[in-house]
């Protein structure tokens, strides 16, 4: 750890309608074990991340606290949507934390390397860091009827990952607007005129929505060792 404060705000307020697991996504277990908490390990796991603000549906706050014993976390409760929840996280970082970085709970498996590569583009000068994978599949355009009416140059498309890293300054700035709930974190430095960078994602940064998801994070939980932290090793 060095330089200045790092803190990361941990989105985990969302219910999880599309898994349907009747309870909300974060506190679903991979592996024995909550997606909120793999996340908060391995955001700590990369050693540059100096404290974890997560971000829980109301009713949760004290559960996801005991869920977190020991970490350097602040829990506070979320809102209506994910935008209202970053900004009660966001609220909570205080003005000292030079860089911020906001991480989806529901991408549990995402490796120590990714997060080390969004803090490092901040340090060197960038407002804020995306990280993001090549586009594989063909991708077409189609109309109402699901006709075609175009295919789309993949080459010039990414596919965004979390976690998104700012300078604190700006992210606040950009809250302090009034977000636009449709557009991503990233998106609200874009609407600032300020260049937002790109690093290399991973795949085991994948985001959990479906059932299909969980059961992809299990099986490759059963076939990457552990780490001490409780993440999963990657080559990044
Ligand atoms: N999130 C949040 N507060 C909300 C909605 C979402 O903190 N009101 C968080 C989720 O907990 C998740 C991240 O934002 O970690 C990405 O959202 P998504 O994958 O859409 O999760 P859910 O909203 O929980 O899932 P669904 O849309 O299927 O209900
Ligand atoms: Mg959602």
């Amino acid at each position: 750890m060095s330089g200045s404060p790092v803190v990361t705000v941990l989105p985990a307020a969302g219910s999880g309608a599309r898994l349907g697991a009747g309870m909300p996504k974060a506190f679903v277990e991979i592996g024995g074990v909550p997606m909120l908490v793999r996340a908060v390990d391995g955001v700590l796991a990369s050693g540059v991340v100096d404290h974890v603000v997560v971000v829980v549906p109301v009713e949760l706050v004290r559960d996801a606290a005991g869920l977190l014993p020991g970490r350097p976390v602040t829990v506070v409760p979320g809102g209506a949507d994910r935008t209202a929840s970053v900004a009660a996280g966001l609220a909570a970082t205080g003005p000292e934390a030079e860089v911020v970085l906001v991480h989806d709970a529901a991408r549990p498996l995402t490796p120590a390397g990714v997060v080390r590569r969004v803090v490092g583009a901040v340090r060197a000068g960038a407002a804020a860091v995306i990280p993001v994978l090549p586009v594989t599949d063909t991708v077409k355009t189609v109309d109402e009827a699901g006709i075609v009416t175009a295919t789309v140059d993949r080459s010039t498309l990414r596919a965004v990952q979390t976690p998104q890293g700012f300078r604190g300054r700006e992210l606040r700035l950009a809250y302090a607007r009034g977000p636009d709930p449709v557009t991503d974190d990233a998106g609200l430095i874009e609407a600032l005129g300020a260049p937002v960078a790109t690093v290399a994602g991973d795949p085991l940064a994948f985001k959990v929505t479906t059932v299909w998801d969980l059961r992809i994070a299990e099986l490759l939980l059963a076939d990457v060792p552990a780490h001490p932290a409780g993440g999963v090793r990657s080559t990044g």
